[in-house]
C-alpha cells in the first residue's frame, strides 16, 4: 500500500465480480486495509479466490457496522439482494451502486428515501488504476461521506461529479462503453496493418503503443485533441490522406460515432426503464 490518502472506513461489497474486484484490487494497493473489507458473494471472481489462496485476509465478520456498502451485482440480481440491503438501513451506511441503468429512486424504494445513496458508473480501466467514474449522490449524502467516497473512488482513477442523474445515459455511452470503442479501433488498425504486410505481432505492438502514447498525450498535453491532430497533419502528407477519408462529412467517422454513441445512450435509457 502506498501512503497517499489512507482511509479507515469499513466497507461491505455485495457482489464481487469483475468490476467490484477491479475496485477492490485498487483499494488494496492504495487506500484500504483488507481488514476493513467484507465481501458478500457466494461465487466471487477468480481474482478474489486466487487472492484468498495467496493469503489475502479480508474481514469475515458480517455483523460489523459498515460505513459504505458497495453494490456490485448485475442489475438483474438487484431484487435478490433486497433483504440484505434493507438490513443495512437506519445504520448510517452510505450505499454506493455501480449498477448500470438502475436509478437512485429504485434503490431508495428498497432501502428508503432517508438513506445516503450514491450512483456511480466506473469503467474497466479501473483495473489498472486508470478508470474514470461518474458520481451522482442523493440529498442524504453529507459532506464527510462525500469526501471519503471521493478518496475511495480516486484510488482507481479520475472522478466526475454530476448534479443531474439524467446525464448518466450519456455517461454510460461515453465512458462506460467507451473502452470497447477504443478496443475496436485497436482491432481494426491491427487488421489493416496485417493487410498491408505486417505480421500480427508487429502490427499489434505498433497499434497498442500508438494508442497508449496518443492517449497519454491527450491527458498530459496542454493542447486539446484538435490542435494535437492538426500539428501532426502536414498538407499533402500521409496523415492528411487518411484524415480526408476519416473526416468526410457524408460517410466519415463523425457520422458513425454520432449515430453509434447515440444508440448506446438510447439503449441505456431503455434499460433503465425495465
Ligand atoms: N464490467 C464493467 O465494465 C462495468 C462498468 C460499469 C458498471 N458495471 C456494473 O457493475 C455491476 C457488476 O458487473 P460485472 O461485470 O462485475 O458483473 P459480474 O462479474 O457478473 O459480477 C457480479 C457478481 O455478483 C454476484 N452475485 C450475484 N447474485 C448475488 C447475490 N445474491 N449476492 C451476492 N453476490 C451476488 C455474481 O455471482 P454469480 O457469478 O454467481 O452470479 C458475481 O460475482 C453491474 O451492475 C454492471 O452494470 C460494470
Amino acid at each position: 500500500m502506498t501512503a497517499e490518502k489512507q482511509i479507515n472506513k469499513l466497507i461491505k461489497i455485495i457482489g464481487c465480480g469483475k468490476m467490484a474486484s477491479a475496485i477492490l484490487d485498487a483499494w488494496l494497493k492504495k487506500s484500504v486495509s483488507p481488514q476493513n473489507i467484507y465481501v458478500d458473494d457466494p461465487k466471487p471472481s477468480e481474482w478474489l479466490l486466487e487472492k484468498k489462496k495467496q493469503g489475502l485476509n479480508i474481514n469475515t465478520n458480517e455483523d460489523i457496522l459498515f460505513d459504505y456498502c458497495f453494490i456490485g451485482v448485475k442489475p438483474q440480481s438487484l431484487d435478490e439482494i433486497k433483504v440484505k440491503l434493507k438490513l443495512l438501513s437506519k445504520k448510517n451506511v452510505t450505499f454506493v451502486s455501480m449498477l448500470a441503468g438502475i436509478k437512485i429512486n429504485r434503490i431508495e424504494s428498497i432501502i428508503g428515501k432517508d438513506e445516503a445513496i450514491v450512483r456511480i458508473m466506473p469503467n474497466l480501466p479501473a483495473e489498472i488504476l486508470k478508470g474514470v467514474t461518474a458520481i451522482k449522490e442523493n440529498e442524504m449524502v453529507n459532506p464527510k461521506q462525500s469526501e471519503n467516497l471521493a478518496i475511495l473512488l480516486e484510488a482507481f482513477g479520475e472522478t466526475v461529479k454530476f448534479s443531474e442523474e439524467g446525464k448518466f445515459d450519456a455517461v454510460t455511452a461515453i465512458s462506460g462503453s467507451g473502452p470497447a470503442y477504443i478496443f475496436l479501433i485497436a482491432e481494426l488498425m491491427t487488421e489493416v496493418g496485417v493487410n498491408l504486410g505486417l505480421s500480427h505481432d508487429e502490427a499489434f505492438k505498433l497499434v497498442k503503443h500508438t494508442i497508449d502514447g496518443a492517449g497519454s498525450l491527450i491527458v498530459n498535453s496542454a493542447l486539446g485533441p484538435q490542435k494535437l491532430r492538426e500539428n501532426v497533419t502536414s498538407p499533402g502528407g500521409t496523415t492528411h490522406e487518411a484524415l480526408v477519408i476519416m473526416m468526410n462529412k457524408e460517410n466519415g467517422l463523425s457520422k458513425i460515432f454520432s449515430s453509434a454513441i447515440k444508440a448506446a445512450a438510447k439503449r441505456s435509457k431503455e434499460l433503465s426503464k425495465v
